[in-house]
């Protein structure tokens, strides 16, 4: 596995390396993302072959002024490990300072999904996010890019952008691994108390109901009110919000006669935990 830690190093691996598959993360990596270098193996195999690259690099700009930014997980050697384990071809792991050159003044805003839901609750995140992924995608050139289904704005945010852009990269989906008890992994699960962690699976219980609820007709108010009441239930978890849009382009929906995706926010001490689940009428 081929280890670039410059955006030099990255681009000359790059020109002899055939169609690629990127994977864009922050490190941290759990089996949620090796299920995401799985897909990109995949995509590649029924295209004829190829390379899969995953990017190591926890974004500053897409961490607010409140936010942590030096207490987000890190495990660099473990991370190699597990990528090499999982048949990755090449790491990106660049400097904040060859991502960001001083004087650089460009930034990409994807205007009506970056500002709402989870946006305007982290004000200039999706922004962030936008911004070194066009970069990522720029450096690495890949003919595809596997994004979570669990940071499911995030997904629909980048499919946007591409398209509004005409960036020529496939954005493909994976889906949300678990833990038994429903838990979706994330980075950080790990910084839960033992208390929380044992009441956090309350997202997947909520949308396990929820996602029936939709199957067998319902209206978005009734859908709501049996989400709160289902999560009020674990006293552990504060609710940030209850969201319920179109599957496709997260507009708001009046009736449930469509696909719709439940987005679920909830803070347990100083972790906020998120989750989501597409259900179908
Ligand atoms: O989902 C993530 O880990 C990050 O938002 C991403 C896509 C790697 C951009 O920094």
């Amino acid at each position: 596995m081929q280890i670039c830690r410059s955006t030099q190093a990255m681009r000359d691996w790059r020109q002899d390396a055939g169609r690629v598959a990127l994977v864009p993360t922050m490190g941290a990596l759990h089996p949620g993302h090796l299920s995401l270098v799985t897909r990109a193996r995949d995509w590649l195999e029924a295209q004829g072959g190829g390379r899969v690259v995953t990017s190591i690099f926890v974004n500053p700009t897409q961490f607010g002024a409140s936010e942590d930014l030096d207490k987000y997980p890190r495990s660099e050697a473990q991370d190699l490990d597990l990528l090499a384990g999982a048949g990755c071809d090449a790491v990106f792991l660049p400097q904040v300072a060859d991502i960001y050159r001083p004087g650089a003044q460009t930034q990409v805003e994807v205007t009506g999904l970056g500002r709402m839901l989870m946006g305007r609750l982290r004000p200039g995140h999706f922004r962030g996010v936008a911004t070194v992924v066009t970069k990522l995608f720029n450096i690495i050139q890949p003919q595809a890019a596997v994004f979570g289904e669990k940071d499911y704005q995030q997904l629909t945010l980048i499919r946007q952008m591409v398209a509004d852009l005409d960036i020529p990269v496939q954005v493909l989906a994976g889906p949300t691994v678990r833990d038994a008890d429903g838990l979706a992994l994330s980075s950080r699960n790990q910084r839960l108390s033992p208390e929380d962690r044992v009441a956090a699976p309350v997202l997947a219980r909520a949308l396990d109901r929820a996602q029936a609820m939709v199957a067998q007709g319902t209206t978005p108010a009734a859908l709501r009110r049996a989400i709160r009441t289902l999560l009020a239930a674990e006293p552990r978890g504060q609710i940030r919000s209850i969201d319920i849009r179109d599957a496709g382009d997260l507009s708001r929906v009046a009736t449930l006669d469509r696909p719709v995706v439940i987005l679920l926010a909830v803070r347990f001490g100083e972790v906020l935990l998120i989750d989501q689940r597409v259900a179908h009428p």
